[in-house]
C-alpha cells in the first residue's frame, strides 16, 4: 500500500499518539509521528525550533514532513495539532482516511495543564485553549474523513471508535 491507512489529526493532548499506536498494533502495521520525524531530522526540540526559528518555519518543516509520511508509510501516521493550519499540508491529506479525534476544552485543560514543552499553551490554558479550538476545529472537521469524540474515553476505547468508524 502506498498511503497511510489511518491519519490522525486533532488538538495536541488528545491521545493521537497513544491510540495511533494501539490502531497500529491492531491493524498488525506500524506507527509514526511526524513531529517525531522533525525532531529527528532538525536534531532539536520542536520548542526550540518554535523559539529559535518561529512558526511559520515550523510549519514549513511539518509540511515536509508530512508530505515523506502520507507518501512514504503505509501505516498508522500522526499530525502535530497544527499541522491542519497550514493550507499546503490540508492538501496533502485531500483523499486519505483522516480521522479526527475531537475533545471539548474542559477536557483539554484536564489533560495537559500546563504544559511548558507546548509552547502554544505556555500561558492562561483555558482561554488559549477556547481560542485555538474554536479556530481549528472548522479546520479539522473539513480535513477529516470521520469524527471520534474521545471525551470520558481510554485510548482502547478510542482506537475502537476509530475502527468502528471506519
Ligand atoms: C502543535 C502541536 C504539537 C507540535 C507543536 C505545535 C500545535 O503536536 O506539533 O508543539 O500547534 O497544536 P502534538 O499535537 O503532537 O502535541
Amino acid at each position: 500500500m502506498s498511503a497511510p491507512q489511518i491519519v490522525l489529526i486533532g488538538p495536541m493532548g488528545v491521545g493521537k499518539t497513544t491510540v495511533g499506536e494501539l490502531l497500529a498494533e491492531r491493524l498488525g502495521s506500524t506507527f509514526r509521528d511526524t513531529d517525531a520525524d522533525i525532531v529527528a531530522a532538525e536534531g532539536r526540540e520542536i520548542a526550540e525550533i518554535f523559539v529559535d526559528d518561529g512558526e511559520p518555519r515550523f510549519r514549513a518543516l511539518e509540511r515536509q514532513a508530512v508530505r515523506a509520511a502520507v507518501a512514504g508509510h503505509p501505516g498508522v501516521l500522526a499530525l502535530g495539532g497544527g499541522a491542519i493550519l497550514d493550507a499546503g499540508t490540508r492538501e496533502l491529506l485531500a483523499g486519505h482516511t483522516v480521522v479526527y479525534l475531537s475533545m471539548d476544552v474542559e477536557e483539554a485543560v484536564k489533560r495537559t495543564g500546563l504544559n511548558a514543552a507546548r509552547p502554544l499553551l505556555a500561558v492562561n490554558p483555558r482561554k488559549q485553549w477556547r481560542e485555538l479550538m474554536e479556530a481549528r476545529r472548522p479546520l479539522y472537521t473539513e480535513a477529516a474523513r470521520v469524527v471520534v469524540a474521545t471525551d470520558g474515553r481510554t485510548p482502547e476505547e478510542v482506537a475502537a471508535a476509530v475502527l468502528d468508524a471506519l
